[in-house]
């Protein structure tokens, strides 16, 4: 067997797209590596979203030459592959920056990586392939595999046609594709087969999903009859939540009550410099409406400060906001303007310094919000579906229904299973927990 190695940096959707890869290079011989330097191939499937995302591939793919040199010595070839958006945007420059990639792939294009790893390895040759075709790849992947895991992501809709002047989704990702209900109920019972009780469906803008029936709503219903026991999707904009969508977290035990709802900012004039297309106050009310269906519905959100613009004011209003709604986590970022995007040639951009300082201040809050809401988990009992060894000897690792990180001590035997567990410790960024013994419920 030869050696596979991928690193995936961004979102659940790349965490998709090399588990996908994967599969496609299975058939040609190559196992999974968790070792770069022995490796036959590595991929190195990039995020674009942010400067230090770009900024990191380089510099790993200057430790990679140094391993293809090494590999090189004792007479072993080495294929590097960069993909993802980093790839779609950067395409050229990758193979002139760096002489030691072999392939740069986009992804719309990763279902040709076994011919381009074929004609790699017989003839060598740099290969570029980041064409957006007209048939979807989808219909050239094979069937999903959960590896053994009982969680698993389920891509059902890609690209994004929102366009937010600061973001570079819809020019890497391309335009909105949601895939047919029935093919995503097929790769559903498929993961079902084997064993898997968690599926979060995973899209840049996946409520927007419009590929059956009843949009994202009648998708997590259809998926909800077909026994799936636990379901979650990322990542959501505002202005999709319909009332379908909304009234399926009322209505379905298996959707869990965490919804992460990207907000951006508490101020109306910077949501509209950024094309968000809904104002503060629509979003309060699809997260009452929420509320109001699912009471314990746990909140998280992304948050970029010093957009071109903003002032004092706004930067203050979005720290109301952060207040007002009290959210369970957030990511929150400072604006980095992304080459091609509107809001990159803006006038007034706001000065490091500034942006440093508001991140901080805004994290402040963030981090308060979120020890709150784990502290006030203590003493409840949750199901908890334990997917992973921890680190110290014996320990299991799983997420809350809230999607809080659970550790349990000799939880070992459990793990893989769903879980009542009492919470018995609340940390910064996760929670401990003892099971109700004998209570598990096996799913995979
Ligand atoms: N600068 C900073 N943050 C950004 N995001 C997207 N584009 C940028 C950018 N240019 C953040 C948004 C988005 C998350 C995935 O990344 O908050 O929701
Ligand atoms: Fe980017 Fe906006 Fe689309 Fe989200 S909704 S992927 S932030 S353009």
């Amino acid at each position: 067997m030869k050696k596979l190695h991928i690193k995936t940096f961004g979102c659940q959707m790349n965490v998709y797209d090399s588990a996908r890869m994967a599969d496609l290079l299975a058939p040609l011989g190559y196992e999974p590596t968790e070792d770069p330097a022995n490796a036959d191939m590595v991929i190195l499937n990039t995020c674009h979203i942010r400067e230090k995302a770009a900024e990191k591939v380089y510099s790993d793919l200057g430790r990679l030459r140094l391993d293809k040199e090494t590999r090189a010595k004792r007479g072993h070839r080495t294929v590097i592959a960069v993909a993802g958006c980093v790839a779609q945007a950067e395409g050229e420059e990758i193979l002139r920056r760096a002489p030691h990639v072999d392939l740069v792939v986009g992804p719309q294009t990763y279902h040709r990586l076994p011919e381009m790893v074929a004609r790699a390895e017989r003839a060598g040759g740099r290969q570029l392939d980041t064409d957006f075709p007209a048939d979807p790849k989808f219909d050239h992947l094979p069937k999903p595999g959960a590896a053994g895991q009982p969680s698993a992501f389920l891509s059902v809709q890609e690209g994004c046609d929102k366009f937010c002047t600061f973001c570079v989704v819809p020019y890497t990702r391309g335009a909105e594709y949601s895939r047919p209900q029935p093919d995503i109920l097929a790769d559903a019972r498929e993961l079902l087969t084997q064993g898997v009780c968690e599926i979060t469906l995973v899209g840049q803008n996946v409520n927007a999903y419009h590929g059956g029936k009843g949009g994202l709503g009648g998708l997590l219903r259809a998926l909800a009859d077909l026994g799936v026991p636990r379901l979650r999707y990322t990542t959501s904009h505002p202005a999709d939540m319909d009332d379908d969508l909304i009234a399926a977290h009322g209505d379905l035990d298996q959707l869990m009550p965490f919804l992460h709802l990207p907000v951006q900012s508490g101020s109306d004039g910077v949501l509209k410099a950024m094309n968000r297309n809904h104002d503060v106050a629509d979003y309060y009310r699809v997260v009452d409406r929420l509320r109001k269906v699912r009471p314990d519905l746990a909140l998280s959100s992304d948050f970029i400060v010093g957009f071109p613009g903003e002032t004092d004011a706004d930067f203050q209003a979005t720290l109301d906001l952060v207040k007002d709604i009290g959210f369970a986590q957030a990511y929150s970022f400072k604006y980095s303007p992304r080459p091609g995007t509107p809001a990159a040639s803006m006038e007034i951009q706001v000065p490091e310094e500034l942006k440093s300082a508001r991140l901080s201040s805004l994290q402040t809050q963030l981090n308060n919000d979120q020890e709150t809401f784990n502290r006030a988990c203590l003493d409840r009992v949750m199901p908890v579906l334990l997917d992973r060894p921890g680190r110290h000897p014996g320990q299991a690792v799983g997420r809350s229904p809230y999607m809080q990180a659970v550790h349990v001590e000799d939880g070992e035997k459990w793990l893989n299973q769903v879980v009542d567990l009492q919470i018995t410790a609340a940390h910064p960024n996760s929670l401990s927990g003892v099971p109700l013994s004998p209570n598990a419920k096996a799913c995979a």
